[in-house]
C-alpha cells in the first residue's frame, strides 16, 4: 500500500511560489520534471497571502499553481497554511501571541506565533483548513494534506492566562477534582495546597525549583494543547475529504511531543531530519529516529524535509560533501520511508532562510547542487519497487514520553546526567554497528513478536506498564534508575525498582550517581572491565544471579549488573554496552541482517526482501554478501562481496526474487 496515490517512491520538497515572481514557476515546474520531482509540499506559510481579513480568501495564485504543477505530472501535499498567523490577526487579537515562562509576550515577525490554547487562533486554523478542503479537495494534484508546520519547533508551551485556564480544564479532566489534584501533585510538599481551580497556574518562573509533579503534567497538557490544534483541522479536513491522508511533519525524537499520542492521530507519519554534515556520527542519530518514524504506525513514512546541503540555523553550517546528500537519502529509505524529500525546491533570496541549501541553489543549474539533485532524482526512481516494503526488527527499544519528561525534570534528581535521547543511543549505537533491525515501542505495546526487549530507562513506571514487561517472553533488560516513580511523580512504595521488583529480583536502596571526571569500575566474572561514568546504584538482591560487580570506590563488590531467568537489570551505565548486550544477542539468537560483522562506519538494513549497505565511512569498505543478486541503484550483478567507497551504498535485490 502506499502513502499516497503516487507511484513509487516520492521525490521533491517544499515549494514556496509565493516568494517568486510568476514568470519564474514556469521554469520552476520545467526543472522539477527534468529532476524526476512527483511531488511538492506547498502553502506552508502561506496564510497571509491566501486570507487578507477575516474570511476574505485570494485562492487566485494557489489555483495557477496546483494546475500548473498537475499539468507538469507534480502531486502536491497541500499545507492548511496555518503554521503562521497573519499580521491581521495578531494585530486584532494580541492576546494570541504566545508568553513565555517569565511572561514575556513574543512579538511578530517570525513563525509559529501562537498560543496553542488561543480559541482565536484555533477557529482561524479551522476556517482557513475548511476553505482549503473546499477549495481543493478535488483538485487533482491533491494527494495530501500538510496540517501546521512541525509542531513543537518554536513554540512548544505558552504560559499567558487562556493557557493557564486550559490547563486547570485539562487538569479536572485528568484529576476528577481538586483533591485529586493535591494529592497527586503531592501539594503538602512545601504548603502549596490549592483551595480553587483558581490558584492553580501553569510553571510560571519561580523563585525555585517548582513542583516536578506539576511540570510533568504541564508537558502532558503542553503536547495535547499543541495536538487539539492538529486534531482541530484534521476533523474539518476529513469531514470535506475523508478520502485525503492527513500528516503533519514531525520533528525526528522530539522532547516535547508525545510522538505515540500524535502519531495515532495521523494517517501517514512524515518526518523532517537534518543530520549535521560536521558531526561523523550524525548517521547514526539519523537511524534512530528513523526507526522511531517506522515504529510508530509500524509502516513506512515519508521523509518530509531534509537539507541538500547545509542548514541556515546551526551555529555554522557546514554543507554536505559531494555525495553525503544521496547517502543519507538513501538511509532514509533504508530504514523505512516511501520518499526522499527536502527543504526546499528553489534556494531562497531573502529571509532567514536565505542560506539554507535547496535542490535548485542560487547559482542555478551549472552548480554541483543541481547535478546532485538530478543523479539522486534518478537513483530514487530505481528504487520504485521497494516503496511499501516493511522491516521486522528482532529487538525493541522502549521509548516513553512521560518518562522521559520525569526523568529530565529539572532540579530535583539524584543526578541531572541522565538523558533519555543519549541512553537510547548508547544502546541503539552497537546494535547499529552490528546491523541488527531494531523498532522502537511504547511499553504497553504487545512486544511478543521481539527477541529481545531493551529499555534504557523507564524512571516513570505503571503497574500496567510493569505487568506487560513482566509477560514479554524473550530477554528483557532494564537499564538503571528505573521503576522509580508512578503516573504522578511520585516514589513506588519501597522505592525502585518499584513494580519491577519482582520481575528483577532486586531491590535499590540508594541511588549513587557519580559526580563528573570520576568513575566506578565493574567487572564481570570472566574478568571483562567496564567503566560507568554517571551512575551507579546500592542494589540488595532478592533473587537474582550477580552478572557483574562493582569493583573499587563505595560500592565495591556489589552487585552492578543482574538477572532473573531472561531478565537483566543495570544498576549502572556502563560507557560500553557491547560485551552485555552480546551475550543478550547470542542467547536470543539474534544476528545482524547480514549474517556477517560489518566493516566500521558501514550500515546495514533489510527492507522487505531489499539489502540495503552504506558505507557512510571515510574508507573503501569490504562487505560480504548474504546472497547473490542485483544492484537496483546501477543494476550490476552482486555475488560473494562488493566494496564500497566511502559514501556510496548499494541496494542488494536477491536472486530469489528477481
Ligand atoms: C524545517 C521547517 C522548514 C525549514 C527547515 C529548515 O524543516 O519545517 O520550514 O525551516 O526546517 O531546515
Amino acid at each position: 500500500m502506499s502513502l499516497t496515490r503516487v507511484p513509487g517512491m516520492l521525490f521533491g520538497g517544499d515549494y514556496n511560489p509565493e516568494q517568486w515572481p510568476e514568470e519564474v514557476w514556469e521554469q520552476d515546474v520545467r526543472l522539477m520534471a527534468e529532476a524526476g520531482v512527483n511531488v511538492v509540499t506547498v502553502a506552508v506559510f502561506s496564510w497571509s497571502r491566501l486570507e487578507s481579513a477575516p474570511g476574505v480568501f485570494d485562492f487566485g495564485w494557489l489555483d495557477r499553481v496546483l494546475d500548473l504543477l498537475h499539468a507538469h505530472g507534480i502531486a502536491v501535499d497541500l499545507a492548511t497554511a496555518t503554521a503562521t498567523p497573519p499580521p491581521w490577526l495578531v494585530r486584532e487579537h494580541p492576546e494570541m501571541q504566545p508568553v513565555d515562562a517569565g511572561g514575556t509576550r513574543l512579538g511578530f515577525g517570525s513563525r509559529q506565533g501562537y498560543c496553542p490554547s488561543s480559541p482565536v487562533f484555533r477557529a482561524g486554523t479551522v476556517r482557513l483548513a475548511r476553505a482549503m478542503a473546499e477549495r481543493y479537495g478535488e483538485h487533482p494534484a491533491l494527494v495530501m494534506w500538510h496540517v501546521g508546520n512541525e509542531y513543537g519547533d518554536h513554540t512548544v508551551e505558552c504560559f499567558c492566562e487562556e493557557s493557564a485556564r486550559d490547563f486547570r480544564r485539562w487538569l479536572a479532566d485528568r484529576h476528577g477534582s481538586l483533591e485529586g489534584l493535591n494529592t497527586a501533585w503531592g501539594t503538602s510538599c512545601w504548603g502549596q495546597h490549592y483551595t480553587e481551580w483558581t490558584q492553580v497556574e501553569p510553571p510560571r518562573k519561580a523563585p525555585g525549583p517548582v513542583n516536578p509533579a506539576q511540570v510533568l503534567d504541564w508537558r502532558r497538557f503542553s503536547s495535547d494543547a499543541l495536538l487539539a490544534c492538529f486534531e482541530a483541522e484534521r476533523r474539518v479536513l476529513k469531514d470535506v475529504t475523508p478520502d485525503v491522508p492527513v500528516t503533519t511533519n514531525f520533528m525526528s525524537i522530539l522532547h516535547h511531543l508525545d510522538y505515540w499520542t500524535w502519531a495515532a492521530a495521523e494517517d501517514v507519519v512524515s518526518d523532517d531530519a537534518y543530520p549535521d554534515p560536521a558531526d561523523p556520527a550524525s548517521h547514526v542519530k539519523a537511524a534512530l529516529s528513523y526507526d522511531l518514524m517506522r515504529s510508530l504506525k509500524r509502516q513506512p513514512w515519508l521523509l518530509l524535509e531534509s537539507a541538500p546541503g547545509a542548514v541556515s540555523w546551526r551555529e555554522v553550517n557546514v554543507p554536505k560533501e559531494p555525495g553525503l546528500m544521496r547517502l543519507h537519502s538513501l538511509q532514509a529509505v533504508a530504514h523505512g520511508s516511501d520518499g526522499v524529500m527536502f527543504f526546499q525546491w528553489r534556494q531562497a533570496a531573502y529571509g532567514p532562510e536565505k542560506f539554507h541549501s535547496a535542490m535548485l541553489p542560487h547559482g542555478g543549474t551549472d552548480t554541483r547542487q543541481w547535478r546532485e539533485t538530478l543523479e539522486l532524482g534518478a537513483d530514487v526512481r530505481r528504487l520504485a519497487e521497494v516503496a511499501g516494503a516493511t522491516t521486522s526488527a528482532d529487538v525493541a527499544l522502549v521509548l516513553d514520553w512521560d518518562s522521559w519528561w520525569g526523568l529530565e525534570a529539572p532540579e530535583s534528581l539524584p543526578s541531572n546526567r541522565l538523558a533519555l535521547h543519549a541512553l537510547l543511543l548508547s544502546w541503539y549505537r552497537p546494535l547499529h554497528a552490528r546491523g541488527i533491525a531494531v523498532d522502537l515501542a511504547p511499553p504497553g505495546r504487545d512486544l511478543s513478536s521481539y527477541k529481545v526487549v531493551v529499555v534504557p530507562n523507564l524512571y516513570l513506571c505503571t503497574a500496567e506498564q510493569a505487568a506487560n514487561l513482566a509477560s514479554f517472553p524473550g530477554r528483557l533488560v532494564v537499564g538503571p534508575f528505573s521503576g522509580v516513580v508512578d503516573a504522578a511523580d511520585q516514589v513506588h512504595e519501597g522505592g525502585a525498582p518499584g513494580p519491577l521488583r519482582e520481575l528483577l529480583g532486586v531491590r535499590v536502596e540508594e541511588f549513587w550517581p557519580i559526580p563528573d571526571g570520576l568513575t566506578q569500575q565493574v567487572v564481570t566474572p570472566d574478568g571483562t572491565r567496564l567503566t560507568a561514568r554517571t551512575w551507579s546504584e546500592w542494589l540488595t538482591v532478592d533473587d537474582a544471579q550477580v552478572v557483574a560487580r562493582y569493583r573499587g570506590g563505595p560500592l565495591d563488590g556489589r552487585a552492578a549488573v543482574t538477572r532473573r531467568g531472561h531478565a537483566t537489570y543495570l544498576g549502572c551505565l556502563p560507557d560500553d554496552l557491547t560485551p552485555l548486550l552480546d551475550e543478550v544477542l547470542a542467547g536470543a539468537g539474534v544476528t545482524g541482517v547480514t549474517g556477517t560483522d560489518l566493516p566500521a562506519g558501514v550500515e546495514a538494513c533489510r527492507r522487505g526482501a531489499y539489502l540495503f549497505l552504506l558505507n557512510h565511512g571515510a574508507a573503501p569498505a569490504t562487505v560480504t554478501l548474504p546472497a547473490a543478486g542485483t544492484d537496483l541503484l546501477t543494476g550490476r550483478p552482486l555475488h560473494g562481496h562488493v566494496v564500497l567507497a566511502p559514501r556510496d551504498a548499494v541496494v542488494l535485490k536477491p536472486e530469489e526474487i528477481s
